[in-house]
């Protein structure tokens, strides 16, 4: 972990800020005490837990194939877009990161300066070894949305949310007042193509998305994507491999090449 990451990262046990201590060492002044895996990321999980909701080795694999082949781009624009017009001081935080694609394209993007540092934290331990190699300016950590997250109060200038779990308390609480949160959610139509092999999208997402974080945050700006894909026949397998799909779908499924949709909602949100 890089040390100037650490002031911004809380202990999971007391949550005073992170620092070398004697040795070393990842420690608090409480004197609570973390190793650092020998990738480099940190595991700030309040108790010993197991990540039921993570995702597995196959399926972090398939995401970084496939988003490495550049099929959401649009997406990886967009949040570049949102991050560069944000002005205020701190860290972009990407949560349920995965392997930390969307961090590394943003902090990578001419439109964002230099001096700008990345957190990705995801539940997924496999998923967070990838993200601590994503980008030099980025760390990595194992913690949990949906308990405090370990990260000071106010260190965050955007807080990212594609296509995960979301925990609007601690992200008005980790963001800068000035901060903006962004959140990638799919929409009716996302995948249509794939329906068979893939799980359908909430017809009640935007109803949720909103009821997810309110009364913390007001809605800013909306923006509908729509794009198509034209799709090998191994696309076809990770797209469907790399998210819940695929603890549904036979594995032994051969996939044809397809040409596919893809529909998402990108949102950005103030504290209120
Ligand atoms: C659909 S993936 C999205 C990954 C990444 N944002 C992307 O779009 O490539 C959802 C991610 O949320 C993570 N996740 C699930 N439950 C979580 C939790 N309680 N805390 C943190 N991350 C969680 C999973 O491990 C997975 O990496
Ligand atoms: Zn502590």
């Amino acid at each position: 972990m890089r040390d100037d990451l650490l002031p911004v990262l809380a202990c999971p046990v007391c949550a005073e800020p992170l620092g070398r201590v004697d040795g070393g060492q990842v420690g608090c002044a409480e004197g609570h005490r973390f190793d650092e895996a020998k990738q480099g990321h940190l595991t700030l999980l309040p108790a010993k837990r197991r990540a039921l909701t993570a995702d597995t080795p196959e399926m972090v694999d398939a995401r970084l194939r496939f988003l490495g082949r550049g099929h959401y781009a649009p997406v990886e624009r967009a949040l570049a877009a949102v991050v560069a017009s944000v002005d205020v001081p701190g860290v972009v935080l990407d949560v349920g990161s995965g392997p930390g694609t969307y961090l590394a394209h943003v902090l990578t993007a001419d439109s964002v300066p230099a001096w700008r540092r990345g957190v990705a934290l995801d539940l997924s331990a496999i998923a967070i070894r990838r993200a601590a190699r994503a980008h030099e300016r980025a760390g990595a950590v194992v913690g949990d949305v949906t308990e405090r997250l370990p990260v000071v109060d106010g260190a965050a200038a955007v807080v990212l949310d594609v296509f995960a779990p979301r925990n609007q308390t601690e992200y008005a609480r980790v963001l800068h007042p000035d901060g903006v949160l962004v959140v990638v959610t799919p929409r009716t139509g996302h995948l249509a193509e794939l329906a068979e092999a893939t799980i359908a999208v909430d017809p009640e997402k935007e109803r949720r998305l909103h009821d997810s974080l309110t009364p913390a945050f007001v809605l800013r700006s909306s923006e509908d994507l729509t794009w198509t894909m034209d799709l090998s026949a191994e696309d076809v397998h990770d797209v469907v491999h790399m998210g819940p799909s695929h603890h549904h779908v036979d594995p032994e499924t051969v996939f044809a090449p397809a040409t596919v949709t893809a529909a998402v909602t990108v949102s950005t949100w103030s504290p209120a």
